[in-house]
């Protein structure tokens, strides 16, 4: 393989991991200062391996490699380019990087692919700024929603308001690309959980991706004066939510293979001597088996009534994201555990706790998966790391996987 590819990515990945909106940690949402930068900073290393670059109305840069003839299909590669707040450096954006290099390295080797190719960074996984994921590929597949483009950030723009600021220099897909035109959706990123450090192996196929429901609840109280209210005649609207997210823990802990997480919370009006009189915050569960997260989401619901009758409180649920369960495509992960056995050896298949946009894309064409081993499963967070030689190896085992696929469609 050229010399040095893996350092290439590697200072990639470095460069990249420094383009944020916050100085001192990197952090980069949808259409933001930082994305427009992330954007024109990848466009360039598209366009340095022959990609033909374009912005999308959602924000999503696409480099395309035309195939040899009209007609061949498109094989998609990617993954995110946004972030969750004070990131690492590889989640989302190996996936972009990786396959830039590699292209670049086909291209050096003189290798002709007989299919298009289109490399996406997408917009908007993480939902961030508006509490729901998958922005970027819904307006990549055509499949964003109005109640999508209604959901409104802290600031109180709308994600229409916001698109309609970006520079598109393509419009988003109308939605009726037949399915004549995908060959499939292929996205290296990195485990992001303990599996492969576990099996002491660089790198792993997914079997599926995890089901994921997100919720804003918003639970209503009455603000009144901390030294003056005595506490049987409080309605106090955190003390209420603090009982609900103790209790979310507690049911996600006792049933086998649910995560359930309350990570953003906001009190109103906030101040140390006032009775919370609101508090929003942020529910997402998960599970491999929808008929499982279903129940636990029943279950919630009634945990959640219950407690606001007891204090006189009202909570109101805002559905903001429900996927179900998406299974990776049998023949595509067939092909590509070919060149994990080739390269590697072993084979391990995992289920995906994390959502990616495959769920999305799925929608559109056969999706899979290649999970990179990351240092103690640790990700959303900036100690996040892959060791050059593992992503020598998740290299390797692309550039294999794009011949054996070349070597399909000849
Ligand atoms: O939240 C997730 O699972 C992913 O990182 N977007
Ligand atoms: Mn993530
Ligand atoms: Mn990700």
């Amino acid at each position: 393989m050229g010399a040095g590819i893996d350092a290439e990515l590697v200072r990639k990945l470095e460069q990249l991991g420094r383009v944020s909106d916050v100085p001192g940690e990197l952090t980069r949402t949808f259409l933001s200062p930082a994305m427009q930068r992330a954007n024109d900073l990848v466009g360039k290393w598209m366009r340095q391996a022959r990609l033909e670059t374009t912005v999308d109305a959602a924000g999503n840069l696409i480099g395309r490699l035309a195939g040899p003839h009209r007609e061949a299909p498109t094989l998609v590669l990617g993954s995110h380019l946004d972030t969750v707040r004070n990131a690492g450096k590889f989640d989302g954006a190996l996936g972009v990087l990786l396959p830039i290099v590699a292209l670049g390295e086909l291209r050096r080797r003189g290798v002709t692919l007989p299919f298009a190719i289109e490399v996406v960074g997408f917009s908007e996984e993480e939902g961030v700024r508006f509490s729901s994921a998958y922005l970027g590929s819904k307006g990549f597949c055509g499949r964003l929603k109005a109640a999508d483009l209604a959901l409104r950030d802290e600031a109180g723009i709308s994600v229409a308001e916001a698109m309609a600021g970006a520079k598109p220099r393509r419009k988003m897909r109308d939605g009726k690309s037949s399915h004549r035109d995908w060959l499939g959706y292929f996205e290296v990123h990195i485990e992001q959980g303990p599996v492969l450090e576990k099996r002491n192996l660089a790198v792993g196929v997914v079997s599926a991706i995890a089901g994921q429901s997100r919720f804003r609840l918003r639970w209503t109280g009455k603000a009144g004066h901390a030294g003056t209210t005595p506490m049987d005649l409080r309605r106090d609207a955190l003390a209420g939510a603090a009982e609900f997210a103790l209790a979310v823990e507690a049911l996600a802990r006792k049933t086998s293979g649910l995560v359930a997480t309350v990570g953003q919370v906001s009190v109103r009006p906030g101040a140390a001597n006032v009775i919370p009189g609101e508090t929003v915050h942020s529910l997402d569960v998960r599970h491999a088996r929808d008929a499982v997260r279903k129940k636990a989401l029943f279950q919630l619901g009634r945990l959640a009534a219950s407690i606001a009758r007891k204090r006189g409180l009202t909570v109101h649920w805002q559905r903001t994201q429900d996927n179900p369960a998406t299974a990776c495509a049998r023949e595509l992960t067939a092909t590509l555990a070919r060149s994990v056995k080739k390269i590697q050896g072993p084979c391990p298949s995992l289920v995906s706790g994390a959502g990616h946009d495959g769920v999305v894309v799925s929608l559109e064409m056969p999706i899979t998966m290649l999970f990179v081993r990351c240092r103690d499963g640790l990700s959303h967070h900036p100690d996040e790391y892959a060791s050059g030689r593992d992503l020598g190896v998740a290299l390797k085992v692309t550039i294999d996987f794009l011949e054996a696929l070349a070597r399909q469609q000849a």
